[in-house]
Order: C-alpha cells, then sequence, then structure tokens
C-alpha cells in the first residue's frame, strides 16, 4: 500500500507587488531584500479573496491535472473531487479564526460531498504536517482512497505594513497535491509514495513567531479600540538560527533513516523562507546547491503554500519523474519543523 501524489495545482493572486514597489511607500530597498531574502516580488491577493478562495483554485487545478494527465478514470474534476474522502488544509490565515474550518469552506465550494475536512495549525510546516496527517488517514479504513492536501495562505492581511523587518517576507498564494492509495510497493523496485516523514516541534520558541491578538488569550473584548489589525511579530535572528538548525537537522535525519545519500536524491523541496537560510544549511550539510528548489524570488514566504507551490511548479515544468526522490522540509512559527520523504 503506498501513498502516491497522484497531481498537483497552484492558485496564486495576479497582483505581482515588485521590491522596487514596495520600496516607494516603505523604507527598503530592492538590493537591501534581495540580498538578505533572496525576493525579488511577492503576490498580494486583492481584499475581496481570503485563503479559502485561494485553496479552492489550486484544489481545481490539481484535480485538472489529474483528469487531464489520465490518472484516475472519473471524466470531470467535479466527479473527481466527489470521490474525496478527506480534505486537509494547512493554514495559518484561515477565513475564520476558531471556526469554521476553512477546509469545510472548500469541502463546500467543491462539492465534495463525501469528504470530511479539516484545517491543520502548523504555520509554515503546516503541508508536511498535512501529508503526513491525509496518509495517516488513508492508512486507516480500507474504503478510503483519495485526500486533497491544501496549503492556502492570505498572509498580507496579517502584515504590519509598517514593519519593514517583517513585511517585506511574505506573500499570498495556495498549492494542493492529490494524494491517493494505491496498490504500488513502498520498498525494492518500483517503490513509489510517501516512504517516510519527521514532524517535530519546540514550542519553547512560541513567542519568536506569533500573530498575538485575537485568541483566547488576548481576546479583542466589547468596547476595545485598536489601531492595528492583528500581525505577525517576528524574532528574525532567533528564526534564522533555528530555521537552519531545523532544516539541517530533517534533511540529515531523514536521509540516515532511509540510508540514503544526497546523490540519490532529485529534489529537495525547502521551505520558501528566505534563500539565505537553504544557502546555509547548503554550507553546513556540504550538499550541491542545484539540489535545492527555490523559488523565493517569485512569491516570497507563503508560508503553508509555499512547498506545494513549489512541487506544482516542478511537477508542471516536467522537472520530476515517475521514481524520481523529492524531500520536502518545513519550518516555522510554533515552532514546528519536519519533513517528507517521496517517491514520485
Ligand atoms: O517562515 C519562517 C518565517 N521567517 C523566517 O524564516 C525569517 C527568518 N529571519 C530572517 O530571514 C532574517 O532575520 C531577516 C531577513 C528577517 C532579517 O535579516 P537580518 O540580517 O537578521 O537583518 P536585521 O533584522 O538584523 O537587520 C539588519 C539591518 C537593520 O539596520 P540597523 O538597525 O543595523 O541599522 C535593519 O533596520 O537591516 C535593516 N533592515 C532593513 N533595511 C532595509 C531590516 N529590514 C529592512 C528592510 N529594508 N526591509
Amino acid at each position: 500500500m503506498a501513498f502516491e501524489i497522484k497531481a498537483t495545482g497552484r492558485a496564486v493572486p495576479q497582483r505581482r507587488v515588485s521590491n522596487e514597489e514596495l520600496a516607494k511607500k516603505i523604507d527598503t530597498n530592492d538590493e537591501w531584500i534581495y540580498s538578505h531574502t533572496g525576493i525579488k516580488a511577492r503576490r498580494i491577493a486583492d481584499a475581496e479573496t481570503a485563503s479559502s478562495d485561494l485553496g479552492v483554485k489550486a484544489a481545481w487545478n490539481a484535480l485538472e491535472m489529474a483528469i487531464e494527465r489520465g490518472v484516475c478514470t472519473e471524466k470531470t474534476p467535479e466527479e473527481l473531487a466527489a470521490t474525496i474522502d478527506m480534505i486537509v488544509v494547512a493554514t495559518t490565515t484561515p477565513d475564520f479564526y476558531g471556526c469554521p474550518s476553512t477546509a469545510c469552506l472548500i469541502q463546500n465550494k467543491l462539492g465534495a460531498k463525501n469528504a470530511g475536512a479539516m484545517d491543520i495549525s502548523a504555520a509554515c510546516s503546516g503541508f508536511i504536517y498535512g501529508l503526513e496527517t491525509a496518509a495517516g488517514f488513508l492508512s486507516v479504513g480500507t474504503e478510503r482512497k483519495r485526500c486533497l492536501v491544501i496549503g492556502c495562505e492570505i498572509l498580507s492581511r496579517f502584515i504590519d505594513w509598517n514593519d519593514r523587518r517583517t513585511c517585506v517576507l511574505f506573500g499570498d498564494g495556495a498549492g494542493a497535491v492529490l494524494l491517493e492509495k494505491t496498490s504500488a510497493p513502498t520498498e525494492g523496485i518500483g517503490r513509489r509514495g510517501l516512504l517516510r516523514t519527521i514532524l517535530r516541534a519546540d514550542g519553547a520558541g512560541s513567542e519568536n513567531l506569533i500573530i498575538k491578538k485575537g485568541g483566547s488569550r488576548n481576546a479583542y473584548r466589547a468596547g476595545d479600540v485598536f489601531e492595528f489589525a492583528p500581525f505577525i511579530e517576528m524574532n528574525g535572528r532567533a528564526v534564522y538560527n533555528f530555521a537552519v538548525r531545523a532544516m539541517t537537522e530533517i534533511i540529515k535525519d531523514l536521509l540516515e533513516a532511509e540510508r540514503l545519500s544526497i546523490d540519490e536524491l532529485r529534489w529537495i523541496t525547502p521551505h520558501q523562507a528566505n534563500a539565505r537560510i537553504v544557502q546555509a544549511a547548503t554550507k553546513r550539510l556540504n550538499f550541491p546547491s542545484e539540489k535545492f528548489f527555490i523559488n523565493i524570488d517569485e512569491y516570497a514566504n507563503t508560508s503553508a503554500a509555499s512547498i506545494p507551490i513549489a512541487l506544482d511548479e516542478l511537477n508542471r515544468g516536467e522537472r520530476l519523474k515517475s521514481g524520481d526522490l523529492v524531500m520536502c522540509v518545513g519550518f516555522g512559527a510554533g515552532l514546528t519543523y519536519g519533513g517528507n520523504l517521496i517517491v514520485w
């Protein structure tokens, strides 16, 4: 029994905001942003778009691919949507805090009438956690076959646009994968699908990346007057150090656990937070930088969406072929971190 990614999709807002455009409004410049992060631009959603809207688009995009590539017997994306058993949505920026889950909104919009739906709260590691959760769900219950795993974010709405240390880093977007239980082997020649996942957390660092206002710890109360919407606060240096450590640890541990060498991996697809984090981890590991897929220049940090967006770019760009080994590595608020090792 294998858990295979059969199709991928993505959706990003049309509006592309370059570093130069940002520099017209806040005290920053392209040279600083690019040299410190590798970011050139980000996509920003219009005021009417919420996370579920992008999530739905990414999901349709994945379902359409499944039909086009003939990986299922269903004839239309709508028919395929009706066969989904579970929708797992990783998001830090749900349409509504608390309830309902963004997954339920997406389930309704897709017409996925036979699916359960739930959100995962693991910030930028959300897709890594979500994929393992979906595989776990499929592994119990013989009748379950398909899950959609989606990462979707509208981070632009939770940013202090006066804080140049954080506002230049984030963007909006969504990515989705269709995960299916198949009879392919998970060992030996011809093995396929999710081989191994590591999920870790370090809650002691919770204050280093946090949206303080709006939850039960700092709830809004009647009569409150507030100057700012809830926004992301970050101890950049602490998160940077954690991220390099986390990436290095997960890559090493996954390779060791599967007795693999770096040469056997086709791609490492890291969470796109900062190209410098990836470069520092690459140097520590002494691995060739060509193994690491980076698209942060175009999208900035889209949190839980960054890894499925990257997988979709690789997949659609024909840069992944059946049998390729891919490692996804995530890290983020919580603090959370982890990785999935996948045979494509
Ligand atoms: O998904 C996970 C989420 N987050 C991350 O992964 C982020 C992790 N952290 C980082 O990537 C880095 O810490 C940053 C890119 C956020 C910051 O880089 P840094 O090298 O740690 O910069 P810094 O905050 O120490 O600031 C250095 C200087 C400061 O100037 P002074 O005080 O030394 O004169 C800042 O005011 O750079 C200045 N600065 C800027 N200048 C122009 C900070 N942000 C900007 C900016 N434009 N946007």
